[in-house]
C-alpha cells in the first residue's frame, strides 16, 4: 500500500506549470486510494500497465510496471506474461501492443486518444502514394494506425529512425506521416554523406511544431551554460539549434548522464516532470507543451478500464492487417537488434 507521503516524497520537486500542479500532501492523500486500488486490482486480474513518460506523474510513480518511449514500451509489451496490458498513452500504442501480443486483452484509459501525426494518414493514402511512387520503401513512423503500418516496409521510432532509413538497401524512401521529423531525417542522411531520395508526407505533430529556434537564442542568453535537449518532432531549426536530440528515453538518460545544471527540455511537459522528479539538483528552464490526447489518461480511467472495459476501451484489429502491420514493426526490430527479441 502506497501512503500519501510515499507518494509525495516522489513528487515533491514537479512543478510543471506552477503552483497549479504541485503535488502536496493533500494532493497525494487525494490520489492514493485511487493508486492502491488500481495496483490491488491489476494483481487479481494479472494486468500489467505501461505508461509513456507524457502521461501525468501520478500515474507513472503511481501505477505503473513499466515506463519509456515508444520503443522501448513496444518491447515491454512483448515481454509481459500479465493476461492483460493496459497503455496510458494513445491509441497506436495501444494498437502497436495489440499487434505484437494478438492473445492478449489489451485495454487504453485515454478518453481522447488520438495524435495529430497517426491521425494525419490512412492505409487508403498510403496504398494511393505506392501506386504513384511503386520503386520508394516505405518507412512509418510508429506514430501511425495499425492500417497505415499494414502498407509500410519497415516502421521506426524517434530512437531508431536515422540509423535505419541509413540502413535501408534502397536510395528512394518515403517517408510518413511527419514532415518535420522527414527533413531532419533528410539533414541527417546529408550530414552522414547518404544519398537517399527521402520523400515526405505533411503530418506534424501540433505539440513539437510549437518550438521556435529564437526561444532558444533567448534563454541561452539568460542561462550561458544552457543545455538544449529536443525531440526530433521539432522542426530542423529548432534540432539544429539544440545539444542533443533524441527520444524521449534518449532524453532522459542524456539529461541523467550530463553533467550541465541548466536545461531547456523540447518535448511535452510529462518528461519535465519525469525529469524534476528524478534529478531534483537540475534546473529545467522554459515551457514545456503538452499533449491533450496523451493527458487524457486519468487514475480514475485506468481504473475504470480494470473493472469494466468498453468496448472502446479494447484494443481490436483484424488478423489480415494484424499480420502485415506485424511485418513492419519486425523489420524495425531486425534493422535495430538483429533480430525479433525472444522470437530470434
Ligand atoms: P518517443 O517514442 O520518443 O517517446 O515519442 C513518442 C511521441 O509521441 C512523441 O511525441
Ligand atoms: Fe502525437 Fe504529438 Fe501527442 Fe506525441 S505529443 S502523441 S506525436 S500529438
Amino acid at each position: 500500500m502506497m501512503t500519501a507521503e510515499q507518494l509525495q516524497a516522489k513528487l515533491a520537486n514537479v512543478k510543471v506549470n506552477g503552483a497549479a500542479c504541485s503535488y502536496t500532501l493533500d494532493k497525494c492523500a487525494s490520489l492514493v486510494p485511487m493508486i492502491n486500488a488500481i495496483n490491488e486490482i491489476k494483481k487479481q486480474r494479472n494486468a500489467v500497465i505501461l505508461a509513456h513518460s507524457y502521461v501525468a506523474p501520478e500515474i507513472v510513480y503511481g501505477v505503473a510496471d513499466f515506463t519509456g518511449d515508444s520503443y522501448g514500451l513496444s518491447k515491454d509489451a512483448m515481454g509481459t506474461t500479465a493476461k492483460t496490458i493496459v497503455f496510458a498513452a494513445v491509441r497506436f500504442m495501444g494498437e502497436t501492443a495489440k499487434i505484437l501480443n494478438p492473445d492478449k486483452e489489451v485495454l487504453i484509459p485515454g478518453t481522447d486518444s488520438g495524435c495529430t501525426l497517426a491521425d494525419a494518414v490512412t492505409g487508403a493514402d498510403v496504398r494511393a502514394l505506392k501506386a504513384k511512387y511503386p520503386d520508394h520503401t516505405y518507412v512509418c513512423y510508429i506514430n501511425t494506425t495499425a492500417d497505415v503500418k499494414a502498407e509500410c516496409d519497415v516502421c521506426v521510432t524517434s530512437s531508431n529512425v536515422y540509423d535505419i532509413v541509413e540502413a535501408i538497401p534502397n536510395d528512394k524512401i518515403y517517408f510518413l506521416p511527419d514532415k518535420l521529423m522527414g527533413r531532419n531525417i533528410q539533414d541527417e542522411m546529408a550530414r552522414r554523406g547518404v544519398n537517399k531520395e527521402i520523400l515526405l508526407y505533411e503530418g506534424t505533430c501540433y505539440v513539437h511544431e510549437e518550438y521556435d529556434p529564437e526561444m532558444i537564442r533567448f534563454m541561452r542568453v539568460k542561462f550561458p551554460k544552457l543545455e538544449v535537449v529536443t525531440h526530433p518532432e521539432c522542426a530542423p531549426e529548432v534540432v539544429k539549434a539544440s545539444d542533443y536530440v533524441g527520444s524521449t528515453s534518449q532524453m532522459l538518460k542524456h539529461v541523467a548522464a550530463s553533467k550541465e545544471k541548466d536545461f531547456l527540455v523540447l518535448t511535452e511537459c510529462g518528461l519535465v516532470s519525469r525529469l524534476q522528479a528524478e534529478h531534483p539538483e537540475k534546473n529545467f528552464v522554459g515551457a514545456c507543451t503538452m499533449c491533450r490526447y496523451m493527458k487524457s489518461n486519468t487514475l480514475q480511467d485506468i481504473l475504470r478500464v480494470l473493472i469494466q472495459p468498453r468496448r472502446e476501451d479494447r484494443i481490436e484489429i483484424d488478423e489480415d492487417v494484424r499480420k502485415r502491420a506485424l511485418a513492419s514493426i519486425e523489420a524495425m526490430f531486425r534493422y535495430t537488434e538483429g533480430s525479433v527479441p525472444g522470437r530470434a
